[in-house]
């Protein structure tokens, strides 16, 4: 029983470490799928170019930070921030451009869905239920 106690509290510990900024890397920055497709092509770009910009994203963008939510700003605060950024990022024009497109195509796929938003917002409060009643289950 104190075992099985201890193993919880392992769990619990892991889950909250794990936990950056308590988003998912999918709620902070959605990967290019199904929801990008109207807004790629409304917005007249390339999925592929998309998914380059992701993975400069999530691999280049964060040498200096962790992962930023995109959600986290609005669209005039990315315009500011983004090209100080990608200078620091040392980013070639087509590598400035993909991570663009992505963040601004991000921004309205998070847009339109309030629920993912609301997701990540509910993220914080979710993770110990869930991943109790997870540990419990495997137990
Ligand atoms: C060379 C280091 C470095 C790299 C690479 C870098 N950043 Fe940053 N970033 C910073 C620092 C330092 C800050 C905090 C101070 C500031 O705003 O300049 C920051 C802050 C931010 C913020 C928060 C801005 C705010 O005002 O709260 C965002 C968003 C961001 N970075 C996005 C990005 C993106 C997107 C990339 C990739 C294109 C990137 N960063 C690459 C150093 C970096």
């Amino acid at each position: 029983m104190f075992h099985r106690k201890l193993l919880l509290l392992a769990h619990l510990v892991a889950a909250y470490s794990l936990c950056a900024g308590c988003m998912t890397l999918e709620q902070m920055a959605p990967p290019v799928g199904d929801p990008f497709v109207p807004v790629a092509r409304n917005m007249e770009l390339e999925l592929s170019e998309l998914v380059k910009g992701r993975d400069i994203y999530i691999s280049d963008c964060v040498r200096c930070h962790s992962v930023e939510p995109i959600s986290r700003y609005g669209v005039d605060k990315w315009k500011r921030i983004l090209p100080r950024m990608i200078k620091d990022t040392k980013l070639d024009a087509d590598e400035a451009s993909a991570v663009s497109s992505y963040v601004f195509a991000a921004q309205r796929v998070l847009e339109q869905s309030p629920s993912q938003m609301e997701a990540a917002q509910a993220a914080r409060t979710e993770t110990e239920p869930r991943e109790s009643s997870g540990s419990l289950g495997r137990n």
